[in-house]
């Protein structure tokens, strides 16, 4: 007996345009307003992002929800100090610059994401990573993207925070010692919204020229 499997979705020109809104309205928020968001709603973001390819399906993602008071408090610290060391390695007026910028929503965000890779996952066995063993670390970020797009959808507000100590943010996290932190994501609802990046706002960097990401032809 066969089982009958759903029609495939049709979509259609309505549904592309937007989509490319979407991912021109998606933005690396650090602004957050404090209303909580439900439980359910990250739980069925992160069900989503699972969706995501993963190298010979590995699925490598780990999600780590970051609610204790005191471990929070540790990551700002930990913000805090590599952003000083960050300053340091500037001059100037781009130093000056830096200064000025908001580079995380540490404080205001409600939910604090934390995504890993497991590198000792046995899934995928192995398939593709013998050859380029950081594709386990791509495809986590592809899970992170799509759940970014997917929270945008929502009306939720991701940020990436990076200027992080990685060493010290595992032990702060106490995480398993074969999980790589590929995120520190600030989620919450935005208290602003752009249709241009931050950085690009407060004149750090400008998008690139479409000449430039014209593929090379050989
Ligand atoms: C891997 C990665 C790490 C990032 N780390 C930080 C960070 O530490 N602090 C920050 O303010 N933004 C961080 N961002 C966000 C970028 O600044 C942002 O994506 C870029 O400025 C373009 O803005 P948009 O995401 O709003 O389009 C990170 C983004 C990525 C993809």
């Amino acid at each position: 007996m066969s089982i009958a499997k759903p029609a495939p979705p049709s979509f259609d020109a309505s549904f592309r345009a937007r989509f490319a809104e979407l991912v021109r309205w998606r933005r690396d928020v650090r602004r957050f307003r404090s209303d909580p968001v439900k439980p359910e709603l990250i739980a069925q973001l992160l069900a989503l992002a699972s969706h995501a390819p993963s190298v010979g399906f590995c699925q490598p993602w780990r999600f780590v929800l970051v609610e204790s008071a005191a471990r929070r408090a540790a990551i700002i610290e930990n913000f805090k100090s590599a952003n000083q060391s960050a300053l340091a390695g500037y001059d100037g007026e781009r130093r000056a610059l830096y200064a000025g910028l908001k580079l995380e929503g540490l404080t205001q965000a409600p939910v604090h994401l934390v995504v890993c890779a497991d590198e000792g996952a046995a899934t995928g066995h192995r398939l593709g990573r013998v050859t380029m063993p950081e594709t386990l670390h791509y495809s986590v970020v592809a899970a992170i993207q799509t759940f970014w797009l997917a929270a945008r959808a929502e009306g939720l507000g991701v940020g990436w925070v990076s200027i992080l100590d990685p060493a010290a943010a595992c032990r702060q996290l106490e995480l398993p010692s074969d999980w790589k932190l590929i995120a520190y994501l600030c989620v919450g609802w935005p208290e602003e919204e752009h249709d241009d990046p931050e950085l690009a706002r407060h004149g750090w960097e400008t998008r690139l020229d479409p000449a430039v990401i014209e593929p090379l032809k050989r």
